[in-house]
């Protein structure tokens, strides 16, 4: 059986290209604490997104990790370009004008992680989701969007870690969230993703996120 080996994750991360989200969709794929105040968050693979700030503005201790945090200004430039790429293919689909409004919405949001960045850096952390440096059962509220599921789910070690550490520092009684999961498009990915989490033994639930028409993953933590 294959094993773990951070090398074979810094690999894989240079082939997972930054994006960021619009903060309004993301806070329809995850379904965030309704009082997140006091609250220990860790957003993992969080690249520019505006969630960490966010859940500081309501109270939070909140942390996100990303491998790519070691050089931020080769993010910046990575996620323009990705955001440029995401425009043109938006206007082409969809209309100019579509295209123009996601493009702003996406540089709302990296103006929101800047800020937050700037005043708060050390709660953004050069880590990767396989080898998570924070103590077991320290987080109230841990999630991930296009990120485990998205892209370090093409190896299977690499995916059942993130998944295990993820785990890990979630506190007893606290959840998972990672979105998306089991695209409906792809039962070969579905029957994939499922047998892995079986074979943990975990707890979870796959809640519909019609919109995008994709998922959710919920997991629920009972035990150590
Ligand atoms: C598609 S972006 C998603 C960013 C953000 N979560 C969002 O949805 O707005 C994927 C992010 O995962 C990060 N990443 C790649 N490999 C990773 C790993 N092994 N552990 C944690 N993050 C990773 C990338 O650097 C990138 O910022």
């Amino acid at each position: 059986m294959a094993v773990y080996s951070i090398e074979d994750e810094t690999g894989l991360a240079k082939e997972l290209q930054p994006s960021v989200m619009p903060l309004a969709e993301a806070t329809k794929v995850i379904d965030f604490p309704s009082d997140a105040r006091g609250k220990r968050t860790l957003d993992i693979g969080a690249g520019q997104s505006a969630c960490t700030a966010r859940l500081r503005i309501q109270g939070a201790e909140a942390y996100a990790i990303d491998p790519r945090y070691t050089d931020m200004a080769k993010l910046d430039e990575e996620t323009s370009r990705a955001i440029e790429i995401a425009r043109s293919r938006l206007s082409l689909h969809r209309g100019a004008a579509i295209g123009k409004r996601y493009y702003k919405l996406m540089q709302a949001a990296r103006q929101a992680f800047k800020r937050d960045y700037r005043a708060h850096n050390r709660f953004y952390i050069n880590a990767f989701a396989g080898d998570l440096p924070f103590d077991s059962n320290s987080f109230d509220f841990v999630f991930s969007i296009n990120c485990i599921t998205h892209g370090l789910d093409v190896d299977d070690v690499i995916f059942r870690r993130a998944i295990q550490e993820a785990y890990r520092v979630a506190k007893v009684r606290s959840e998972i969230q990672i979105y998306p999961f089991l695209l409906k498009s792809n039962e070969r990915i579905r029957k994939y993703h499922e047998r892995l989490l079986q074979e943990e033994s975990l707890e979870y639930s796959v809640e519909a996120v019609p919109e995008f028409n994709s998922n959710r993953l919920r997991i629920r933590k009972h035990q150590q």
